[in-house]
């Protein structure tokens, strides 16, 4: 009987369970044993493991983060450690590896899969959706539903008392996922990474808004750009010159990981392993499963590592556009 491995590796994101439990579910159908590592790589390492059944993956579609947990293992990117992980997996006869995670889970799929003779599928799972070329990564909708979610709330307190509101938002170093919220929420500003804006300019930019009688400004800043405390002691002076509004900070964090995951995230993770299964059954390596013109497909886990993905930064003209 074959034997197939999955983990779930750095960032958890919501809709992880979702193709664990679908995964799981195929390949036993498929008379496939499947053995989920705990804790991401740590638990290859440290040979921590259980053996996945139809009923150990019931009840998981609705909740957020990974029943088999996560981990950042740096042990991973040691070529030593490495060994141990490869003769740990063949001890268990893994014929394939299923990687659940970002670019850091899929640089550590690139190396076993020059490296090694077990076989490994990439199933993308990341809020900061900065894979290259996918154009979409699982939990991406729920971060922003939560993200939109906190920031409607945000907006209400900001109108009472006329103020103007920092909202830091993850997404590391790839704007994509503040632009989508700054656009999906109405807000006034928003601060990527690809993107720079003098400090003067925005304080000017607010004190305008005020001028056209806005009782609130919403600036959506991503982490990528700077920390929000740090941003406040910049801005801040600038913009009590002309004593318009208050600032105040908020960091949204670790909630935009956590929920339960939207019913597009449901349906990624269990079409990415569909996508998935399908590729173990016909022997193929060194993939991850992507969405590319809105259709699942195999991309090689060599692209992904190898290019950076951009943000459309026409859509921060526009919403500057339609800030008004
Ligand atoms: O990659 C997902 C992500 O949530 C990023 O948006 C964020 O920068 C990072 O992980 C936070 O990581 P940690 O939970 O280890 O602090």
């Amino acid at each position: 009987m074959k034997v197939i491995g999955v983990l779930t590796s750095g960032g958890d994101s919501p809709g992880m369970n979702a193709a664990i439990r679908a995964l799981t579910r195929a390949a036993l159908d498929n008379n496939f044993k499947v053995i989920g590592f705990l804790k991401g790589f740590k638990g290859v390492l440290d040979n921590e493991y259980i053996e996945l059944n139809d009923r150990s993956v019931s009840g998981i579609i609705e909740r957020g983060g990974t029943i088999l947990q996560s981990s950042r293992e740096p042990r991973f990117f040691d070529f030593n450690y490495r060994q141990i992980a490869y003769s740990n997996l063949n001890n268990l006869n893994i014929d394939t590896l299923v990687i659940i995670g970002g670019n850091g889970s899929f640089n550590a799929a690139y190396k076993i899969f020059k490296e090694s003779n077990i076989k490994v599928i990439g199933i993308t799972g990341t809020i900061d959706n900065d894979i290259y070329p996918t154009e979409y990564t699982l939990g991406y909708d729920t971060a922003l539903n939560t993200a939109k979610d906190a920031i409607d709330k945000i907006r209400d307190t900001a109108y009472s008392f006329e103020r103007v509101f920092i909202v830091e938002v993850m997404g590391r170093d790839y704007g994509q996922l503040p632009l989508e919220v700054a656009l999906s929420t109405g807000s006034e500003i928003v601060l990527v990474p690809e993107f720079r804006i003098d400090l003067e300019k925005i304080a000017q930019k607010i004190h305008t808004f005020k001028q056209k009688g806005k009782k609130h400004v919403i600036i959506v800043l991503s982490e990528g750009y700077s920390n929000a405390f740090e941003f406040y002691n910049q801005l801040n002076p600038i913009l009590k010159k002309y004593n318009d509004y208050e600032l105040k900070v908020s960091v949204l964090g670790h909630i935009q990981r956590g929920g339960s995951p939207t019913a597009r995230d449901r349906l990624f993770g269990t079409l990415s392993a569909y996508k998935a299964i399908d590729a173990i059954l016909k022997q193929q390596n060194g993939y991850y499963v992507g969405l590319i013109n809105n259709k699942y497909d195999l991309i090689p886990l060599e692209e992904a590592i190898n290019n950076k993905k951009t943000i459309n930064k026409d859509l921060i003209r526009f919403l500057e556009e339609i800030a008004v």
